[in-house]
């Protein structure tokens, strides 16, 4: 699942002591394993192998330009949401071809650029999206492609701040609106008509939501396919990850866990949906972020202080809610393990980074290992959703990020200098 492991009692990423990379690069740190990337990227591409598809992995999840560049190579597409993160593609050497732009409020200069670029598809959430396009790309004079986002009202059983395909949602077209728009496109001779899109949620860790919302848009998608001779259809992202592999408690073999036959393997996702999509005959198009990058990274935390109180014990270490704001933000689980195992009683703790609000948490009232001040703390399943909504706040600079392969390892993105938090500030000229 993924190749973080212990080594005599040391975590190791693939071939990398993952203390070594501490002490060498300082702490907070993220560090990936581009075998794991690999392999998840694998493992769903075998896995679709029935069907004609592209892997566009989500750009959102984790942007850094060496994790793009893995990504690239092994022939796969992006899924952008930005101009930044089209820029972001274009850094790493990806191809903007093989793009597909997301989003509900692109921008004039956003639809310009990526038009430059020439995107493979402008994903449209909306009529007034739509009719921006069409007249940038008239004054341009270009055709630009475009596929419209289907909200198929599905209920996805996951976070309510990570459901997107529900009328609840801002997100996409409602189904019974999209021939409409379809045929209100076609009329506009600078739009292509090129694709179906849709996406209902985030950490999805059930088959049946996707098989159902790709049931209910099926006899829709055969007919706009038809009509306009579509190209693709892409079932978004969403695919879940196992964010309690149970390491801590010394078990590796976290799929005998109870519970670890539910989870959502490529395997049991293929096997559902393409039987459905085989008869389509168009070219499959697939989002994942977390599923690829998520278990592909950790965030390294060293610990400051073990604070005792009379009811609890806080475990305060140099990470914080502005480095992975997951368990402040959506009470997300993350495994956290100790980078050097010690004997000794396992405590009842909080883990804690220093910043002033209460939310900057990492765990409640959770069994951890046994630790002490100094010692690194490994975050887990940080690669996705995680350096990317890293921020600013409370002064704190950004960490760094180092990407190993077997032995090798390097910067993949060095720590912020802590005046370049400040740099683009000025005091303005009435108080000089
Ligand atoms: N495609 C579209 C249109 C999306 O909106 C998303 C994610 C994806 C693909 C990729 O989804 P994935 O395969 O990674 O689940 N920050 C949240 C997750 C937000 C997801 C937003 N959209 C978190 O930390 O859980």
């Amino acid at each position: 699942m993924h190749d973080f492991k212990y080594v005599g009692g040391q975590l190791f990423c693939e071939s990398v002591s993952v203390e070594g990379l501490a002490r060498k690069f300082g702490t907070p740190l993220y560090v990936y394993s581009q075998k794991t990337l690999t392999d998840h990227f694998h493992k769903l591409d075998r896995a679709m192998a029935g069907v004609p598809h592209r892997i566009c992995f989500a750009v959102k999840s984790n942007g850094n330009v060496s994790i793009l560049r893995v990504l690239a190579n092994l022939g796969g597409g992006f899924d952008i949401v930005s101009a930044g993160e089209l820029g972001r593609v274009l850094a790493a050497g990806g191809n903007p071809a093989n793009c597909v732009f997301a989003g509900a409020g692109k921008t004039e200069a956003e639809i310009e650029f990526a038009l430059e670029q020439g995107v493979y598809s402008f994903n449209v959430e909306s009529v007034p999206e739509l009719d921006r396009i069409h007249r940038i790309a008239g004054r341009r004079k270009k055709i630009a492609p475009v596929a419209m986002r289907i909200n198929p009202d599905v209920e996805a059983f996951t976070h309510s701040k990570i459901t997107t395909g529900t009328h609840e949602n801002k997100f996409g077209i409602p189904l019974e609106d999209v021939e409409a728009v379809y045929a209100r496109a076609a009329k506009m001779k600078n739009l292509r008509l090129r694709g179906v899109q849709m996406h209902i949620g985030s950490q999805l860790t059930r088959v049946s939501p996707f098989e159902k919302a790709v049931r209910k848009v099926l006899p829709m998608v055969r007919r706009l396919a038809e009509t306009y001779e579509l190209e693709f259809f892409s079932i978004g992202g969403g695919l879940g990850i196992v964010y309690q592999p149970a390491l801590a408690s010394g078990q590796e073999e976290w799929w005998r866990l109870p519970g670890a036959r539910d989870i959502l393997t490529p395997q049991k996702y293929a096997a559902s949906l393409l039987p459905l999509l085989q008869p389509l005959g168009l070219n499959i198009l697939l989002e994942p972020g977390r599923f690829i990058s998520g278990n592909a990274g950790v965030l390294i935390a060293r610990v400051e202080y073990v604070k005792k109180t009379a009811r609890k014990t806080f475990v305060i270490v140099d990470a914080a809610m502005n480095d992975l704001i997951r368990p402040a933000f959506y009470d997300a689980y993350h495994e956290i393990v100790p980078v050097r195992r010690r004997t000794g009683a396992t405590l009842k703790a909080d883990v804690v980074g220093g910043i002033c609000e209460s939310g900057d948490y990492f765990c409640k009232d959770r069994r951890i290992a046994q630790i002490r001040e100094g010692d690194c703390l490994a975050l887990l399943s940080a690669g996705a959703y995680g350096f990317v909504m890293a921020s600013n706040y409370n002064a704190r600079p950004l960490p760094a990020e180092v990407l190993v392969n077997g032995r090798k390892f390097a910067l993949a993105r060095r720590r912020q200098v802590v005046e370049e938090i400040w740099s683009g500030e000025t005091i303005v000229p009435w108080l000089k």
